[in-house]
């Protein structure tokens, strides 16, 4: 039997789902939060001290949490995760991932890079130079978004159709993230695909009551069949580029039919997913998750 840690602040409904899947294959789950460990680097015992894995470090770590907190806080709680993968933990996903999608401007820059389709984006301090980009689009006949670099569940993004719009243009945490909007049609959706180990598991269409497809936002969702490959590809295309174990990668399709990565997330929600798929999403991760080569489980299950 292995022990594994779920690392999270807020177990609620995937914590249970998760812990759940892996007692179905004979393994336990500890929740613990990223706050409550420690790096311990007076050269004796563990480097990394996680509660109630003092003695011996667990056989891996699902991330369903990182903890906001000052930027030397957030980049402890990263840095314990490094040192877990360091000595051979398995951490899924692991902290590299965790830093290039939880910061909308690598991920837009890393897809760019790969020329994934993604729409045109801008990542500034300066509040002048944002204000002349964003009159120069807003002029060109295009709308914008503007977003914080590390947000989710649709807080805190805002819409500029005009330059009118622009009276309350701010900044959020000192940074300007702006991506051209994409008009998805007369009713507003998007699309959240499940991508497990390379390959599109689950993906559903949201309709949100606003332009903001968030499920958190009150987004209707409909399930998607996995025949439209393009979607899926692309989606699987980023998911490779970003070299992530699994994601939620939010697509948005235009009037004239082209997909375009809107985000990617590290720490995917899927109750909204769930809610329309029949695979149970949690058993599709841990099996995943337990199939590391790292893992002594993967091993044994080999070795069969
Ligand atoms: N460039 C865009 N064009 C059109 N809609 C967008 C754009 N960016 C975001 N949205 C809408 O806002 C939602 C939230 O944006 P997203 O980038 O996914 O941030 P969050 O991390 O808050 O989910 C998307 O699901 C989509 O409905
Ligand atoms: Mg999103």
């Amino acid at each position: 039997m292995g022990r594994f840690a779920v690392i999270t602040d807020d177990p609620g409904w995937h914590g249970k789902r998760l812990r759940q899947a892996f007692a179905e294959r004979g393994h336990s789950a500890s929740f613990l939060s990223l706050t409550a460990c420690h790096l311990n680097l007076d050269g004796e015992g563990l480097p990394v001290i996680l509660p109630g894995f003092e003695g011996k470090l667990p056989d891996g770590v699902f991330v369903r949490g990182v903890p906001g907190g000052t930027l030397e806080q957030v980049v402890l709680y990263l840095d314990i995760l490094h040192v877990l993968k360091a000595l051979d933990i398995p951490v899924y996903n692991d902290g590299r991932a965790v830093e290039r999608t939880v910061d909308k401007g690598m991920t837009s820059f890393l897809l760019k890079q790969a020329r994934i389709a993604t729409p045109p984006a801008w990542v500034m301090t300066d509040a002048a130079m944002a204000r002349a980009i964003a009159e120069q689009e807003l002029r060109q006949g295009h709308c914008l978004v503007s977003k914080p670099l590390f947000g989710s569940q649709g807080t805190g993004l805002r819409r500029y159709d005009t330059c009118d719009d622009l009276a309350g243009f701010s900044d959020n945490q000192g940074v300007f993230y702006l991506q051209r909007y994409v008009h998805s049609g007369a009713a507003s959706h998007d699309f959240r695909v499940f991508v497990i180990a390379g390959k599109t598991v689950a993906a559903m269409r949201r309709s949100g009551v606003t332009w903001l497809n968030n499920v958190h936002q009150g987004a209707h969702c409909e399930p998607v069949r996995l025949d439209d490959l393009r979607l899926c590809r692309l989606a699987e295309d980023a998911v490779r580029v970003l070299d992530m174990d699994y994601a939620g990668v939010d697509i948005i399709r235009d009037e004239q039919g082209r997909y375009f990565i809107l985000e990617v997330n590290s720490i995917p929600a899927w109750k909204g997913l769930q809610s329309v798929t029949a695979t149970s999403i949690a058993t599709l991760l841990v099996e995943d998750f337990l199939s590391h080569p790292a893992l002594p489980t993967a091993k044994s299950q080999r070795a069969q």
